[in-house]
């Protein structure tokens, strides 16, 4: 390495002139001033005080001056890298402060929001309608009592003393998931004894099933789905609920039946509730009877009276709610219940249907698509 050269005069190297190392700090500074973020800064921060910055390269250049002037050239420049490390100091911890406080800001918890975003749902008013029906007979002391909705033809036909030519077992009705044996389907058990498989037609199976399961005296209410071949359209759906109930015991009678029928309707709608019967036929039951229950709302009023009509039950007065009898010997023979000790009552009615005048809900559809807008109303109650 050569010797310092002697003559050589710092005020003549360029970038030691003092006018210049103020100009690269006050650059530094302006630079300094000027970063708005701290990304910015580390930009500023390489350019002025990195090794490739103005006043590094100046540094860099005292090496090569006379020993005489190293002193003074490196004075000024260390004032000048100084002032910038210093400026540069400052203003990260500027920076760093006003980010702390927008963070602090921007990740605010408020701890007054409710924390409970998601809705936690709640159960269809057709099961609650359900239960509560079930609930009126569990408090008599009925026991609830459930049955396949895949169920054997004869558990569904058969038992409850429907003939083979009943027109109720014609495919058009019934979603067969099996024909009998050797059959179309149309008929029921075949001369082996081959039972059909089906989607239950309605509750009533369950009445057979409970019968061979239990000893005289049965108090049984069962609620269940039940399916027919009907088109999904306002007023049907091939997939709805029913609700049946079925008393065996010694002595019952039709005034039981009835009893039993007011003391529902009192139970769901008011204490001033009363229920009518019509005769009907159905094959279980003997006699059968169309069971009406008085008008909740009108309680009647509106029939014959044009000024008062009522919407609920389209100024009838009565709403229809299913079918009902003595349980028909035949039906308890078949199940091994013997008719000259015991007699038996039951009833039956759709669950869509009650829910609709009892909420005026006018389409059947809306209590099938599962649109929340039409289950939110009812409220929560589970
Ligand atoms: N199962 C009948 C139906 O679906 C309703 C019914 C009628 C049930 C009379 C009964 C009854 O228990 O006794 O149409």
């Amino acid at each position: 390495m050569s010797a310092p050269n002697k003559s050589y005069d710092p005020v003549e190297v360029e970038a030691l002139k003092p006018e210049e190392i103020e100009r690269m700090r006050d650059e530094a500074l302006a630079a300094f001033a000027a970063a708005g973020d701290l990304d910015a800064l580390q930009e500023a921060k390489v350019a002025h005080t990195g090794g490739a910055s103005p006043l590094a390269l100046a540094n860099r250049e005292i090496g090569a001056l006379p020993p005489h002037a190293k002193a003074a050239a490196g004075k000024l420049v260390g004032q000048a890298r100084g002032a910038v490390n210093k400026a540069l100091a400052g203003r990260q911890a500027e920076l760093e402060a006003e980010r702390d406080a927008r963070v602090l800001v921007e990740e605010a918890v408020d701890v007054t929001l409710p924390h409970d975003r998601v809705p936690p749902g709640a159960r269809h008013p057709l099961t609650t309608m359900m239960e509560r029906v079930a609930d009126v007979f569990v408090s008599m002391g009925y026991e609830i009592a459930e049955g396949p909705e895949v169920e054997a033809e004869w558990f569904n036909f058969d038992a409850l003393n429907f003939g083979p030519d009943h027109p109720a077992r014609q495919m058009q009705d019934t979603f067969f998931v099996q024909g009998p044996k050797g059959a179309d389907g149309s008929k029921g058990a075949d001369s082996d004894g081959e039972s059909g498989v089906v989607l239950r037609t309605h509750t009533s199976p369950v009445q057979a099933r409970a019968l061979l399961d239990r000893e005289p005296p049965v108090y049984v209410v069962c609620p269940g789905r039940v399916y027919r071949t009907d088109e999904l359209d306002a007023t049907h759906t091939p997939v709805f609920h029913q609700i049946e109930l079925l008393a065996v015991d010694e002595g019952l009678t039709m005034a039981d039946l009835k009893g039993t029928l007011d003391h529902m309707v009192q139970s769901l709608f008011g204490a001033d509730m009363k229920t009518r019967l019509r005769p009907n036929y159905f094959p279980f039951t003997e006699p059968s009877a169309e069971m009406d229950m008085l008008c909740y709302v009108c309680k009647g009023e509106s029939v014959g009276n044009p000024d008062r009509p009522c919407r609920t039950c389209s100024s009838e007065g009565w709403i229809e709610l299913g079918g009902c009898g003595m349980v028909n010997p035949r039906v308890l023979t078949a199940c091994g219940v013997d008719p000259e000790k015991y007699s038996g009552f039951a009833f039956g009615f759709g669950i869509e249907r009650m829910l609709m005048f009892r909420h005026n809900v006018e389409d059947m559809r809306d209590m099938v698509e599962g649109d929340v807008r039409f289950t939110r109303p009812f409220g929560m109650e589970i």
